[in-house]
């Protein structure tokens, strides 16, 4: 099962900053694969403080909207810009986000395919949605699925409008990594936080897995690390378990 870690944002940040370091220092060019929002900034701002070289990392954005112009602040090209590859010192050239290369009709076949010839993604970074989801897999996704356009909800349209001037302007259409390329990364690093995202969190960890649910694909997945404060932790049944295994954890075993 995942190993749930309860700590506070700042806390859950620096916790994974240890963790992609010490991948790091074990395979300078490691790849990780990037979310964006407001989740994971805790972790690009920890990792940015550290100050270490990070120049031969490369990385894979898990999504994309479709139909914005090129350029555009909010495009997830503009903000892994802004947020992960300028503070982090990564190098451009080294980092994809889907769709960025050739039309769009085959995006997601040549997005899988530089994946494979990377060596596939050794961290996953995943925030998750109120409805559920990871990278833009909405529910009802095949936990098979790979990168492919889709078709965003109502739901993370209106979360995702406080990026935006309105609900309008957020795009209907977004090209995503699939549950099936998320699985497929060799350790997947789960953050949330909020009482908005407990609800999701319970049905990731704890819940049936099902299509409907499509956070509940981590239980497949074996090595799985889910950093969550307090409130996105407070629907969990098994919560004094996950502080007691932590607590316990042996001093030998990373994460
Ligand atoms: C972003 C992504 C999404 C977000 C999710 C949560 O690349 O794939 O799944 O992680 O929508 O967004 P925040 O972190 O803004 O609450």
């Amino acid at each position: 099962m995942a190993e749930i870690v309860i700590l506070d944002r700042t806390a859950a940040g620096e916790l994974a900053a240890d963790v992609i370091l010490a991948l790091v220092a074990r395979k300078p060019d490691a790849v990780l694969g990037l979310a964006t929002g407001s989740t994971p900034l805790a972790v690009y701002q920890a990792l940015a403080a550290r100050g270490a070289d990070l120049t031969d990392v490369r990385g894979f954005a898990l999504d994309e909207y479709v139909g914005l112009p090129p350029g555009h602040p909010e495009s997830y090209r503009a903000v892994i810009t802004r947020e992960v590859i300028e503070p982090l010192g990564l190098n451009p050239s080294l980092v994809r986000v889907p769709g960025d290369r050739g039309p769009i009709e085959t995006a997601g076949d040549d997005y899988e395919r530089s994946i494979v010839a990377a060596g596939g993604v050794d961290l996953q970074i995943l925030g998750i949605g109120t409805d559920g989801h990871i990278g833009f897999n909405e529910p009802g996704s095949s936990f098979e699925s790979l990168t492919r356009v889709k078709t965003l909800t109502q739901q993370t349209r209106e979360d995702n409008a406080r990026f935006f001037a309105s609900v309008d302007e957020v795009p209907v259409n977004c090209i995503t990594q699939g549950l099936g390329t998320i699985r497929r990364a060799k350790h997947l690093l789960l953050l949330a936080f909020g009482e908005a995202k407990a609800e999701a969190i319970a049905a990731a960890v704890e819940g049936p897995v099902t299509a409907s649910a499509p956070g509940s694909a981590i239980q497949l997945h074996p090595h799985v690390t889910v950093l969550v404060d307090e409130a996105a932790a407070s629907r969990l049944s098994n919560i004094d378990y996950y502080r007691y295994a932590w607590a316990n954890k042996p001093a030998w075993e990373s994460l």
